[in-house]
């Protein structure tokens, strides 16, 4: 439990498919590419949170959803994923929880290297992250093949 401003205390625990609706909303309303018919329908996190309830973490502050991880593994690197704070709860320390405590999930998974990745025009992701001891590597050029933009 962390403590907050005034009373409020914050907690990061496992999310759980009756937190879907929630984290989908929190997605939208941060912008970031939800993919509901791919990687963020509901079979797919249902799918996500039943292989590694451990990486699927949420924030909650007063037993209200206030922010949400979704980080991963393929066994070889950790990834930290849909990293949103709801707007009106941002620069309280809540992203670095989430990020700290799916590091410490991921570490216990034996994962040495953990990678995010970030669009460059989101300059408060990338000094989050570099504020968490995260380095660039501009000279690794991301590439990927979708079956479709929806995915
Ligand atoms: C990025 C985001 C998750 C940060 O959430 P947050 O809870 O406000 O972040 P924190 O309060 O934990 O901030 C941690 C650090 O991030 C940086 N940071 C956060 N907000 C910042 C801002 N508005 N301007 C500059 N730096 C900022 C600071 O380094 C801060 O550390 P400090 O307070 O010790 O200086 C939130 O802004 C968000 O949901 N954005 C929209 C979705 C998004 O872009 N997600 C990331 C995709 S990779």
């Amino acid at each position: 439990m962390c403590e907050m401003s005034a009373g409020q205390k914050m907690k990061i625990r496992r999310l759980t498919l009756l937190d879907y609706e929630k984290m989908a909303e929190i997605w939208k309303r941060s912008g970031l590419p939800f993919k509901p018919k791919g990687r963020d329908s509901k079979a797919s996190i249902k799918k996500q949170i039943k292989e590694t309830p451990d990486l699927i973490l949420g924030a909650e502050e007063n037993d209200e959803l206030v922010g949400v991880i979704v980080a991963s593994t393929e066994g070889r690197k950790g990834w930290l994923n849909r990293i949103a704070v709801v707007p009106e709860k941002r620069g309280k320390g809540i992203a670095k929880a989430l990020i700290r405590k799916a590091e410490e999930a991921l570490r216990e998974r034996e994962i040495k290297i953990i990678g995010l990745l970030i669009h460059k025009s989101n300059s408060t992701s990338i000094k989050l992250a570099k504020s968490l001891g995260y380095i660039p590597a501009p000279e690794i050029l991301y590439l990927t093949k979708r079956e479709s933009d929806d995915v």
